[in-house]
């Protein structure tokens, strides 16, 4: 988990209305795209990200991208991957063209990269290579012991492949599944010192089987850090009914809509902070329940998934009726 800090619903995002500057392919369904912004830019810092308002399903949505790249003082670059399947913000971001204008928020980092490590391993997943290139680069800048690992199902789908693999050389590791099967974090690991830490970002699969790798080793939690994107559930997302003990509050999730957004348009205010599953933050207690859990994100442990006393609002899901509890 990143450091962590906290948002109230309603605070603390300043949008601005920047401009799209380009819009270029980054592999097949990847486009990278520059926002330049009415103010200067402050310097780029590794891991950050932005917040964008897009229209998803009809609706307006908040949507987060991390930063590539800055170009120029009030200019940066952004990657976004089309998802077919997804609520129709991916969609909307496709589908910009230079000269269009949107609402984003400045640069905020959650994932943060802590210097003074001995050595570092950075893995990269697809599209989750966005917050890892400008960690490369970093490191580099430092002239720290680092080795950037970028994996993928195929090159046709790794974003910016050619030019990471001019600009590392040998600092680059890739590691293709279609070619050499799922990527074995074990051998990589022999060679790296005790203190070295590992920044991770990419799907959720990807990322259990590297905490479990990780753990395997013997290796300390806290020095593997992440950044996951998508919610990992292979149910489908159904409908299901909410009651908020000591509120008197009843609705229904639809299967596009999630728990907290749910929560916080009928005012219970909850907290909330990485909205991916990351940080736990918006865990409601369950009361009962009538139907099964489904739990997507990676804070909760296996036990405390077994116990089902806890949910994840952002992206975790229940299916038949559940009770809840909120102060
Ligand atoms: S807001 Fe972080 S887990 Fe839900």
């Amino acid at each position: 988990m990143h450091g962590l800090s906290y948002s109230v619903p309603g605070q603390g995002t300043q949008w601005l209305e920047a401009s799209v500057r380009a819009v270029d392919p980054a592999c097949d369904d990847v486009v990278a795209i520059e926002l330049e912004y009415p103010v200067p830019l402050q310097a780029h810092e590794a891991g950050s990200h932005i917040k964008v308002q897009v229209i998803a399903d009809g609706r307006q949505a908040t949507r987060s991208y991390s930063v590539v790249e800055h170009r120029g003082r009030q200019r940066l670059l952004i990657a976004v991957r089309r998802l077919d399947n997804g609520q129709g913000g991916s969609k909307f971001m496709h589908a910009l063209r230079v000269g269009d204008r949107l609402r984003a928020s400045l640069p905020g980092n959650h994932f943060v990269l802590l210097p003074g490590a001995p050595s570092y391993m950075l893995i990269a997943g697809g599209i989750g290579v966005t917050p890892i290139v400008g960690m490369a680069r970093a490191l580099r800048a430092l002239r720290a012991r680092f080795k950037f690992f970028y994996l993928g199902r195929k090159p046709e789908a790794m974003p910016f492949l050619p030019r990471l693999l001019a600009e590392f050389g040998e600092d680059l590791v890739v590691h293709i599944d279609a070619q050499a099967g799922p990527f074995d974090l074990q051998p990589h690991l022999a060679t790296q010192p005790g203190a070295a830490e590992a920044y991770v970002c990419g799907p959720v699969p990807m990322l259990e089987a590297l905490q479990a790798s990780w753990a395997a080793a013997g290796r300390p939690r806290e020095l593997l850090r992440f950044e996951t994107f998508g919610a990992a559930s292979d149910r489908p997302s159904e409908a299901f009914r909410v009651s908020v003990n000591r509120r008197n509050i009843e609705f229904l999730v639809p299967p596009e809509r999630n728990l907290l957004e749910m929560l916080e348009e009928r005012g219970c205010e909850p907290l909330y902070f990485c909205q991916r599953g990351e940080c736990g933050l918006c865990a409601v207690d369950v009361v009962s329940l009538e139907g099964d859990l489904d739990h997507r994100d990676v804070f909760l442990s296996a036990d405390q998934r077994a116990q089902g006393r806890q949910l994840c609002a952002c992206v975790s899901r229940a299916t038949g009726s559940i009770t809840i509890d909120m102060p």
